[in-house]
């Protein structure tokens, strides 16, 4: 029986293998918390997806059992998520209206390295899966955001603007990339799922290459955009977007956008999930705060039953051999209306006890 949280540390789940869920996302489901995460293999090979989404389930968060693989990567050389693909970042919602799971995740087609940013969802009757893959796209396709300008809200010509190539100087504003990419639908790579007590359902992911979130609002069955977005962090370049809602304020985590190495996080809060977003800056306080204490964020998992205890779930990611990536969760603490994390060795529940 594990009766504390150890960063860092191999977690052993209940057949004694280190829990194998990577960019988590966490569902409390009658009772019981749920953990999706990437299931990888070991070596670079695996950060791409070979078998899936992994499963486990907990009622203390300590312990985990294994569920198994909820949605599996296919073999159909045809099919969006053919063994090979990259998924990331898996997050699981329940719809009470439908009575299904539906899970979104961050898709990158085979052999196309990171550029086809695509959202993908699939569903389930039964919250450990098997989950059945429904489509993959990129979202709001012919939609402007709530909050873009008379300008961004061009399609530019061909020639009009300089082509992105990754590498310029100046502000990233020069291009249009919302424009850009207002035909096929905007780019989504990392991404989370946030539900909100009215049960308003909300897909945020890093869009116009990176630079910009958007925050998209999802049909009532949570199947799809419901057509409503807006863009936050414009220029910001934050990736990793976690969300909590606290005594009636959404509060966020992310980090900067350096791939699998740490850099510093951000945070920021909110009185609507559409804005206006005030930063906060690096929530990490202490050593090695400047890079998130080695750690990127995933998720916020508020503490069934315990009013004001949020953990903030960080990945510590091992690129070069992928299935050792290892799992920072740490309390958050309020101060002054602003997150406070600070590193612990090991930790429990109690804290917010005293
Ligand atoms: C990170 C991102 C991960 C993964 C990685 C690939 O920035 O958060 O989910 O996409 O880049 O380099």
């Amino acid at each position: 029986m594990l009766t504390q949280f150890t960063p860092g540390a191999l977690w052993p789940d209940d057949k004694g293998v280190h829990i194998n869920a990577h960019g988590g996302g966490f569902l409390y489901h009658e009772g019981v918390y749920y953990w999706f995460g990437e299931h990888k293999i070991a070596g670079w090979a695996g950060n791409q997806a070979h078998v899936g989404v992994h499963c486990y389930t907990s009622r203390d968060l300590y312990n985990w059992e294994d569920q198994g693989i909820a949605l599996r990567v296919s073999d159909d050389p045809d099919s969006d998520i053919v063994r090979g693909c990259v998924l990331e970042r898996p997050k699981v919602i329940y719809n009470a209206k439908t009575r299904q799971f539906v899970m979104w995740f961050h898709l990158e087609l085979k052999g196309q390295g990171y550029r086809a940013a695509r959202s993908g969802v699939a569903v389930s009757n039964s919250v450990t899966g098997p989950y059945t893959f429904v489509r993959s796209f990129r979202p709001n396709a012919g939609i402007w955001p709530i909050n873009a300008t008379p300008e961004q809200r061009q399609v530019p010509t061909p020639g009009d603007q300089p082509e992105f190539t990754g590498s310029y100087s100046g502000d990233i504003a020069q291009f249009n990339l919302l424009g850009r990419d207002s035909a096929g639908g905007q780019m989504a790579r990392d991404m989370t799922l946030f539900v909100d007590e009215d049960g308003a359902a909300y897909h945020v992911f890093a869009s116009e290459e990176n630079s910009t979130l958007h925050i998209s609002l999802l049909s009532d069955d949570y199947l799809e955009p419901a057509g409503k977005y807006a863009r936050v962090f414009e220029g910001r370049f934050m990736e990793a977007p976690a969300i909590c809602k606290r005594q009636g304020r959404y509060y966020f985590i992310g980090s900067g956008c350096t791939g699998w190495a740490p850099n510093a996080a951000r945070s920021a809060v909110a009185d609507s999930m559409w804005g206006p977003w005030t930063e906060l800056g690096n929530p990490c306080v202490g050593e090695n705060s400047e890079i998130t204490f080695g750690g990127q964020s995933t998720y916020i998992l508020p503490v069934a039953g315990c009013g004001d205890a949020f953990i903030a779930m960080f990945d510590l990611w091992r690129p070069e051999n992928a299935i050792d990536g290892r799992y920072m969760w740490l309390p958050v603490e309020f101060e002054d209306e602003r997150m406070v994390l600070r590193y612990r060795e090991a930790w429990d529940l109690s804290v917010w006890n005293s």
